[in-house]
């Protein structure tokens, strides 16, 4: 009989009441703790000259009843710094990757571009390879979808397909192995290896940690699944690994599973219970991208170096009253922080005079604030109240209205001496400017940026091209220029055009 089959037989006869309901675990994973594995896992049987033994008899001397009895009821908490004891049934080797490569295709919803990301995640720290190439494939993993029929129907098409790609592999490559995991697999269970005897491997939504293992017996040629669901799993502490490289955006998810029960709706049954990832793991993932952003933004130099950052008010007290969800203190130590990651950033901001309640301190807070971020550019409003917003329902728009305007005419001015101060720093130095068009002000002036976004104009002139030498040339718009810069004010600055020269080319010597 086939292990497989074995076990379910197993779990059938014993009548497993609520647990044969959720779980449907062919072979248990034997638990990372290693305090429990030294109990639970006998290590792997040996033969007598100390080489493990076969696959099949290691298999038989393996896991017991009480061991599904206990991988269905712990807790799923591990953290990905927990060294994994293999199970007694496979050797550390058999448990890795050993550079197959992997082709993980998405079907669905949002959440299975999450989940493509986590079992990616924990496949490249097993050592697996990715390709986008199906033909290179050693692995190919179908996260599925099952919330309408049609879905499914797509998938089972798509299985058609990749089984001649399977029959007509060449056998002196390594068999391709194919896997369905999300809720196409926790829905039809032993239906899909029944149906389709292709499919070596099938992992349900909450069984990703166990790709590796499931892997690694379908290498032995034996089919094997998990679909077991849990009522923690979040995988907090799996970093997504984001599968698309050239992708512009992230999904961070903060729950899994649903409870709703929705009279048409599949998901509660193929996603499990809901359950929240915590929130610091949450906290740490949004971090990780926004670190991501920094660097990038510190090592291209087609992206400018420039962030906003809206303050709004100096003051904490206003801050909570506006509901920002930051102190001044953080807020400073966030400007901190970029101008580390990011030497030379220019930093904008956005500021309300005169909030509901702003006192005479908090506007010198506020005015404080500038003196100490010194920013290169400004946005400054007097605070007028808007219907239906909270401060109109709970607030009162107390600050009479020459103050907010005196107030508001302190904050243009200290912003201004500030950041006339901060680009004065430019003066002397040539920087590298991406050309807009004409000046608004002067039809014989161009106007441009530079690396920190700030706005620079030159005189329209004939200039030598780096890479034409000899050559003469006009700004046009698009062209980058090297700008010897002669003067700064608060909002601009002023020089002379040098040469036409390219981002690659071009260095900014300051
Ligand atoms: N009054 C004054 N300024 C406002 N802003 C937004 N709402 C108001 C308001 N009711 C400013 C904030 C925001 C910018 C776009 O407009 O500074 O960052």
């Amino acid at each position: 009989m086939h292990p497989l089959q074995c076990v379910l037989q197993v779990q059938r006869s014993l009548g497993w009441g609520p647990l044969a309901s959720v779980s449907w675990l062919s072979l248990r994973m034997c638990r990372a703790h290693s305090s429990l594995s030294s109990t639970t896992c006998p290590s792997p049987e040996r033969q007598e000259n100390g080489a493990p033994k076969d696959f099949s008899s290691r298999l038989a001397a393996g896991p017991t009843f009480q061991h599904f009895l206990k991988s269905a009821s712990a807790p799923q908490e591990k953290l990905s710094s927990e060294v994994e004891d293999p199970p007694p049934y496979l050797t550390m080797d058999e448990l890795l990757g050993r550079q197959r490569k992997v082709y993980l295709e998405t079907y669905g919803c949002q959440m299975n571009v999450n989940d493509t990301e986590i079992a990616w995640s924990i496949l490249q720290k097993s050592g697996y390879l990715r390709t986008s190439n199906l033909q290179e494939a050693d692995v190919i993993l179908l996260v599925t979808c099952s919330i309408r029929e049609k879905a499914e129907q797509t998938i089972w098409n798509r299985l058609h397909q990749l089984k001649a790609l399977k029959t007509r592999r060449p056998r002196s490559r390594v068999p391709l192995r194919i896997g369905i995991l999300g809720c196409m697999a926790e829905r039809l269970k032993e239906e899909i290896l029944n149906r389709e005897k292709m499919v070596d491997v099938l992992a349900g939504p909450d069984a990703y940690r166990d790709l590796p293992r499931l892997l690694a017996i379908a290498e032995s040629g034996q089919q094997a699944a998990n679909v077991l669901l849990s009522l923690d799993e979040t995988y907090a502490d799996v970093m997504p690994v984001q599968t698309s490289p050239s992708a512009t955006s992230a999904f961070v998810s903060i729950m899994r599973g649903c409870d709703n029960m929705c009279s048409y709706c599949i998901v509660p049954f193929t996603r499990g219970r809901e359950r929240s990832r915590p929130v610091a793991s949450i906290l740490e993932e949004v971090k990780k991208l926004s670190e991501q952003v920094l660097q990038l933004i510190h090592e291209r130099d087609n992206i400018c170096k420039q962030i906003h950052l809206p303050a709004q008010s100096g003051s904490s007290r206003v801050l909570e009253a506006m509901r920002r969800g930051y102190s001044r203190e953080a807020y400073v130590e966030l400007v901190h922080h970029i101008r580390e990651s990011i030497p030379g950033v220019s930093l904008s901001s956005d500021f309300i005079a005169g909030f509901c309640g702003e006192t005479e301190e908090d506007h010198v807070q506020t005015v404080s604030l500038l003196r100490e971020v010194q920013y290169n550019m400004g946005f400054l409003f007097a605070y007028s109240m808007r219907q239906k917003t909270r401060a109109y329902h709970r607030l009162k728009d107390d600050v009479p209205e020459e103050v907010k305007l005196r107030r508001l005419e302190e904050l243009i001015t200290v912003f201004r001496e500030e950041a006339t101060k901060a680009n004065q720093i430019s003066v002397g130095c040539t920087q590298l400017v991406l050309v807009e068009g004409l000046s608004k002000r002067s039809a014989t002036d161009l106007c441009g940026r530079n690396d920190g976004n700030l706005k620079v104009i030159f005189p329209d002139a004939e200039m030598e091209d780096v890479n034409n030498p000899g050559l003469r040339v006009r700004a046009q718009p698009g062209d980058y220029v090297l700008v010897k810069i002669t003067s700064a004010s608060s909002q601009t600055l002023r020089g002379h055009v040098l040469c036409r020269t390219t981002l690659k080319d071009s260095s900014e010597n300051c």
